[in-house]
């Protein structure tokens, strides 16, 4: 099977990461709209004309599923990708049944276009009712992870600023690609907080969706995973192949 995955950037390597684990005999496709990002900043229409094209792409090169890995394609754009044709899954939905299984109050943090959605705090209703959520749009964050900023006094500040008017929380759900690389700095602004993300939980979902057999050991990939970018293939490669952890091989630059 190839797995199609798309971001507005790197930051989907997270997600990537996690499916390349579970389903190391499976064939990846890895398309980053570095182009275009931020989405986090635009409008619902323009992200989901962003969403549409990448998916179409993917399709147009075999893909038999689409991982939405973008939080705000998946917060406001979802429909728009599953009308194309394969199955979609997002990463609302799970990273939601992820704080849920972690316990509330939950906090969700998001780019502004994923928070004013109302997506995250919609699905982690729609699992308990009950629970106390407290959404915070961070749009900081983002830059800081592209510039490498994710250690040290200046991304602390930040997430100390964000984190202080938050409200308290048990858990805090990472609904953005790019915040899994704060978890540091987070945690020191947080301390005792759980914190969670969507990655595993997708896993799961495209498990379920696929009937695939998914493997329990967090072994190395062995997975063929071909990466496209739309532009800064250098950057991509640098940055990217930190988050992988090893050298990014097969990175092409197409123009969707
Ligand atoms: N990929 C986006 C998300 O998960 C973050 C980066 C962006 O704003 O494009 O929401």
């Amino acid at each position: 099977m190839t797995i199609g995955v798309f971001d507005s950037g790197m930051g989907g390597l997270t997600v990537l990461r996690a499916l390349q684990r579970r389903l190391p005999q499976e064939r990846f496709i890895y398309l980053g709209d570095t182009a275009r990002l931020p989405y986090g900043t635009k409008s619902p229409a323009t992200v989901a004309r962003y969403a549409v094209r990448l998916g179409e792409h993917l399709i147009e090169r075999g893909v038999d599923l689409l991982v939405v890995a973008c939080n705000t394609v998946s917060a406001v754009a979802l429909e728009a990708v599953a009308e194309l044709g394969v199955p979609v899954v997002g990463v609302i939905t799970a990273g939601a049944r992820a704080a849920v299984a972690s316990g509330g109050p939950i906090g969700v943090l998001g780019t502004e276009a994923t928070i004013e959605s109302g997506a995250y705090v919609r699905a982690i209703m729609a699992l308990d009712a009950n629970i106390a959520v407290h959404a915070r749009a961070c749009p900081l964050f983002v830059p800081l992870v592209e510039e490498g900023w994710t250690e040290g006094e200046v991304p602390r500040t930040v997430a100390e600023r964000y984190l202080g008017d938050l409200g308290p929380v048990r858990t805090l759900l990472l609904g953005c690609t790019h915040y899994p690389l704060l978890q540091g700095v987070l945690q020191q602004a947080a301390p005792g907080v759980a914190i969670v993300d969507a990655a595993q939980a997708v896993a799961d979902d495209v498990v379920a969706a696929t009937g695939l057999v998914g493997s329990d050991t967090a072994g190395n990939a062995s997975a063929s995973t071909g990466y496209l970018v739309t532009d800064g293939a250098a950057r991509f490669v640098a940055l990217g192949g930190r988050i992988m952890g090893h050298d990014l091989a097969n990175v092409e630059l197409i123009d969707v």
